[in-house]
C-alpha cells in the first residue's frame, strides 16, 4: 500500500511556524509521517531569545506536532536540554516528535526502512566510528559501517554525495552547491535507496532519477531519487518542504521513469576490483530472500537487532578497533584469554573479524564478486594479526582462527586467538580438536582447506591454524585448515571452538564468556592497548 510520507529542509529554530504549516497540509494530505533532513534547532551562536524560548516550550510539550515526525543530526550541536530530554524519554523531544541519532536504521511501524547519517564529516577521525549521538560530527567509518545497513528506502545524509550532479540536466548555482563526500557516495550506492534526502540552504535541487548499475538479475532494476531541500523560511523562497508517496512493498518500479539517468555516483575505492557499485549489499533481510544455494532459508533477525552489525546503534562501539572496506574487528567481549595469557602480549588479543555485510555464512553474500572481496579482507585481517605477532613477539606465537557458518546464523564472523609456539608446532592443536570432536561424537574432523567455503552442501566448523616459519618478517608461515561439517545428524555445541582451546591453554575457568565479563573501562583499556600495537599493521589505515 501506498503511503503518503512529507520530507522538510532545516527549520533552525523557527520550528513554531513551521510545525503550524505541517500541520495544516496534514489536514488536507493525512501523511503517514514527517521527517525533518536538517537542523530543526537554531546555531547556538545565532539562536535569538525567542528561539530559546521556543525550544523550552517544545520541550515542555506546548507546541503541537501535529503528526510522527522523525528529526535528523543536522550540522548544529543540538540544545543541552533537548539532548537531557532525549536521554531521559528514549529519543523523545515531546509527544510526535524523535531524534533519528546520528547514525541509524530503523524501520517505521509502517515498514519502511530509514537510514540516517547525520552530521557532517570530521576528516580527522580516520579510524573508528564515533560514540557521542548529538555531536554534529561523522567519521568515513560511520558511513562505512552504514552500508551493513544492506538497503533503505529512505537515506538521509546531512551532506551531498560526490558527483551526484554529473550527468543531470537541472540547474543549480554553483555559488549555492553544497560540498559533496565520497563516502556519503558509496552509502547510497551501497543502500540504493529509492528516496536520498539532503538539505542545502538557500537551493533546492531534485536530481532527475538515477538507475544504479546492479550485477545481479533476480531482483529488478533500483531508483534513486536525490532531493536536497532548502531550509524553512529562506531568503530565495527556495522549496523546503517534499511531499510524495511510496510504497514499502514494492520492489521495484513497474515502469523506468522517463527522465532516468545512469548512475553517477561511482565507488572509487582502491580495493575493490572493480565499481561493483555495492550492489554488494544486496542481500536483504525483509525484501524477499534469495537462495545463493538450496540449503538455506529465510535469515533471522535484521540488521536493527543484532549484535555485529554495526548500523545498530546499541553495538558495543568500544570493542571496535578496526574498519576496512567489507569487514571490521573488534576485541572479543568475554575474551577467552587475557592480558596475562600470552607472553609479550599486554593485552587479551581474543579478536573477532566480522563481515559489515549482514548474512548468516559467506556463502548468502551477494553478488559473488563481494563475497570474494569480503572472505579476502577477512583473511588480510588474519594475516595482519599473524604478522603483528610475529614482529611483537619475536615468532613465539601461532594463531588460531575459527568459523562456526550457519546458514540458521545470524552475522557470520571469525574468531581469533594467538596460540604458544610449542603448542602448534607439536600439532597438540589439530589432536586437541579431534580428541574433543571423537568424545562428542562428531564426525571426525578432516584437514581441508574450504577457501570461501561457499561450495560445501551443508553448514560447517572450520578452522584456521597458523604457524610462523622461521625468520620469515611478514607473518607469511604456514596454515593448517580444519574442517568439520554439520548436518542435522548431530547436535553441535556452538562454543565447540571456545571449548577445545580453553582446555589446551589451560583457561577452563574462563570456559563461558559470559562469565568472564569486564567493566566497560577494562573493555576499553584492551581496545585501546590492542589498537596500539596494531597501527602499524592495520591496512585501513593506509590511504
Ligand atoms: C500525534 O500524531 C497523531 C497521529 O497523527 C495525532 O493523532 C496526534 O494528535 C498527534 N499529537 C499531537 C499532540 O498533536
Ligand atoms: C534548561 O532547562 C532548565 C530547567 O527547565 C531551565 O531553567 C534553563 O533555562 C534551560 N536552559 C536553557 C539554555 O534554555
Ligand atoms: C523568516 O525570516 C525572517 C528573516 O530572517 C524573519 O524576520 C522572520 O521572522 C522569519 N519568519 C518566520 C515565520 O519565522
Ligand atoms: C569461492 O571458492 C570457490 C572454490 O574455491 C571458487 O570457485 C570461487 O570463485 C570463490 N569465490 C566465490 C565468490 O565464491
Ligand atoms: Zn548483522
Amino acid at each position: 500500500m501506498s503511503l503518503k510520507l512529507v520530507v522538510i529542509g532545516s527549520l533552525n529554530g523557527q520550528f513554531r511556524e513551521a510545525f503550524k504549516k505541517l500541520a495544516t497540509l496534514n489536514g488536507k494530505h493525512a501523511f503517514a509521517f514527517a521527517i525533518i533532513a536538517g537542523d530543526l534547532f537554531a546555531h547556538p551562536q545565532s539562536e535569538s531569545p525567542e528561539q530559546a524560548k521556543d525550544v523550552e516550550a517544545l520541550l515542555n510539550g506546548q507546541i503541537d506536532v501535529a503528526l510522527p515526525t522523525y528529526f535528523m543530526l543536522g550540522k548544529h550541536a543540538l540544545p543541552e536540554n533537548v539532548t537531557k530530554k532525549l536521554d531521559s524519554a528514549s529519543g523523545e523531544v515531546c509527544d510526535n516528535l524523535s531524534f533519528l541519532g546520528k547514525r541509524t536504521t530503523i524501520k517505521t511501524s509502517e515498514g519502511i526502512r530509514l537510514v540516517a547519517l547525520g552530521g557532517v564529516l570530521d576528516p580527522h577521525v580516520t579510524t573508528g566510528v564515533s560514540k557521542d549521538n548529538y555531536l554534529p560530527f561523522y567519521s568515513e567509518g560511520d558511513a562505512k559501517v552504514l552500508r551493513g545497513a544492506n538497503h533503505a528506502d529512505i537515506l538521509i545524509t546531512t551532506q551531498w554525495p560526490s558527483n551526484i550532479k554529473s550527468g543531470s540536466g537541472v540547474e543549480l548555482d554553483p555559488q549555492l552547491e553544497p560540498a559533496s563526500y565520497q563516502c556519503i557516495a558509496e552509502l547510497d550506492v551501497a543502500l540504493k535507496p529509492k528516496y536520498h534526502f539532503s538539505t542545502s540552504g538557500e537551493s533546492f535541487f531534485e536530481r532527475e532519477p538515477f538507475l544504479h548499475t546492479s550485477d545481479s538479475s533476480t531482483e529488478g532494476p533500483s531508483v534513486t531519487r536525490f532531493i536536497s531541500l532548502a531550509s524553512f523560511n529562506n531568503s530565495k523562497k527556495a522549496k523546503w518542504i517534499y511531499a510524495f508517496s511510496l510504497d514499502p512493498s514494492a520492489s521495484s518500479p513497474a515502469a523506468l521513469p522517463t527522465d532516468i539517468t545512469a548512475s553517477p555516483l561511482a565507488t572509487q575505492s582502491k580495493k575493490r576490483t572493480k565499481p561493483t557499485q555495492g550492489s554488494s549489499y544486496r542481500f536483504s533481510d525483509d525484501r524477499g530472500h534469495r537462495q545463493p544455494n538450496k540449503r538455506q532459508k529465510a535469515p533471522p533477525p535484521g540488521p536493527s537487532e543484532c549484535f555485529f552489525c554495526l548500523s545498530n546503534p546499541n553495538v558495543a562501539s568500544h570493542l571496535i578497533t578496526s574498519i576496512g572496506n567489507e569487514c571490521y574487528m573488534t576485541t572479543a567481549k568475554g575474551p577467552l584469554s587475557t592480558s596475562d595469557t600470552f607472553e609479550d602480549l599486554e593485552f587479551p588479543s581474543h579478536m573477532l573479524i566480522i563481515p559489515l555485510t549482514h548474512a548468516p555464512t559467506l556463502a548468502f553474500i551477494e553478488p559473488e564478486e563481494t563475497r570474494e572481496l569480503v572472505f579476502q579482507e577477512m583473511q588480510r585481517y588474519r594475516k595482519s594479526l599473524n604478522t603483528m605477532l610475529m614482529r611483537r613477539t619475536a615468532g613465539k606465537l601461532g594463531s588460531i582462527a575459527w568459523e562456526v557458518s550457519r546458514s540458521g546464523g545470524i552475522h557470520t564472523h571469525w574468531q581469533y586467538l594467538p596460540l604458544p609456539l610449542d603448542l602448534v608446532q607439536r600439532k597438540l592443536v589439530e589432536v586437541a580438536f579431534e580428541v574433543q570432536a571423537e568424545n562428542e561424537n562428531y564426525p571426525s574432523i578432516k584437514k581441508k582447506d574450504i577457501g570461501n567455503g561457499s561450495i560445501e552442501p551443508t553448514d560447517f566448523f572450520r578452522a584456521i591454524i597458523w604457524e610462523p616459519s622461521g625468520s620469515q618478517q611478514n607473518g607469511e608461515g604456514k596454515d593448517t585448515s580444519l574442517f568439520l561439517p554439520l548436518d542435522a545428524s548431530f547436535r553441535f555445541d556452538l562454543q565447540f571452538g571456545r571449548r577445545v582451546l580453553a582446555k589446551l591453554l589451560d583457561l577452563e575457568k574462563r570456559v563461558q564468556w559470559q562469565e568472564c565479563g569486564q567493566s566497560e573501562i577494562e573493555e576499553k583499556a584492551d581496545a585501546d592497548a590492542f589498537k596500539k600495537a596494531f597501527k602499524d599493521f592495520d591496512f585501513s589505515l593506509d590511504d
